[in-house]
């Protein structure tokens, strides 16, 4: 059950800035005018611009850019993610606050913060994780086995880079699960799992994306020369709450297509998306290494390549890079 503060808010949003009366809104909560007035008090106190209007009611001047659970839940129209959600102002890492409840929280939780102060790449690597960013992580329980749980994180690569080209920018994804815009990162993915056996019993994705946030208070010197973030690259801040809508909502829909659609479809829209797919690429991991053009990507998320010597390797994961020589 949504909680009367965020249907309050979902009233109000809905308006579009006209007065809804008190009446009306305890009518449609079965709840006392009085009531009503008590979440109205709390919401302003938290920073929500509504005006009170009398004879009128109340109207919401316009949506706060805050990631406070009320506002985040009542932009939503998902069928599966995002029926709770939890906000941090600062916590370690979403990643870590999501495994620790996953198994008593139920599927489709979000756990966001504005900052993080251990925020965790993919390689032990540390995620850098200022205010004005998007870090977040999602529960998910699919009931598969673990062998699927790459496919969780390509589906995750698509919906995060259809949100930023809904922007209007440029965005694709480098295997396994970096997103690009212009060839510099501006989103990373970590897809973490619980099982038993063989079975999945959860799959936290964390994803973090750079909006709005500095590329200065970006770690070292290369990761600054290879990242951006979404504000740097159109030129203007954008509302992170935008942002979290489609986000949430595209993952939601490509979520549904992973449990009820043939995944070969989902692949074809990766590989179009794919910004490794025909370059020469090098794939560095623990006791190994391959050299070769990346050719395709199998349905459990490895990524074929063609080397000179050795004929057409699959690798599951690794560090990608490109050669800086592309043979044509
Ligand atoms: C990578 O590219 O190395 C993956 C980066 C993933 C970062 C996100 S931010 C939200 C979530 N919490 C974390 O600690 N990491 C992920």
């Amino acid at each position: 059950m949504e909680d009367q503060k965020t249907s309050i808010l979902k009233i109000l949003k809905k308006a579009e800035e006209d007065a809804v009366s008190g009446e009306y809104i305890g009518t449609v909560l079965k709840i006392s005018r009085t009531m009503v007035w008590k979440h109205i008090k709390l919401l302003q106190k938290q920073g929500y611009p509504i005006s009170s209007k009398p004879k009128l009611g109340y109207s919401l001047e316009y949506t706060p850019d805050n990631l406070y659970a009320e506002n985040l839940l009542s932009e939503l129209e998902t069928e599966i993610l995002g029926k709770k959600i939890l906000y941090y102002k600062e916590t370690n890492s979403t990643n870590d606050v999501a495994k620790k409840i996953a198994n008593i929280e139920k599927e489709g939780t979000v756990i966001v913060s504005e900052t993080q102060k251990k925020g965790r790449g993919r390689m032990g690597k540390v995620w850098y994780s200022d205010l004005g960013g998007m870090w977040l992580s999602v529960i998910l329980k699919p009931r598969t086995s673990i062998v699927n749980s790459s496919r969780i994180t390509l589906i995750s690569g698509i919906a995060v880079a259809r949100t930023i080209r809904s922007f209007g920018l440029d965005a694709s994804i480098k295997w396994p699960n970096d997103i690009l815009i212009n060839g510099k990162k501006v989103c990373g993915i970590l897809t973490e799992i619980g099982a038993e056996l063989d079975q999945l019993e959860f799959v936290v994705v964390g994803i973090g994306i750079n909006v709005n946030n500095d590329i200065q208070d970006l770690g070292d010197e290369e990761l600054r020369k290879n990242s951006t973030t979404l504000k740097k690259e159109l030129g203007y801040p954008i509302k992170k709450i935008d942002l979290f809508r489609v986000l949430l909502n595209n993952l939601d829909q490509y979520y549904i297509k992973f449990k009820s659609q043939p995944f070969q479809s989902i692949l074809q829209e990766w590989t179009e998306l794919s910004d490794t797919i025909g370059k020469e690429v090098s794939i560095s991991a623990p006791n190994m290494s391959i050299v070769g053009k990346a050719i395709n990507i199998t349905e459990r998320g490895s990524l074929v390549v063609q080397t000179k010597d050795s004929g057409t390797q699959e690798v599951i994961a690794g560090r990608c890079n490109y050669e800086t020589k592309q043979r044509k």
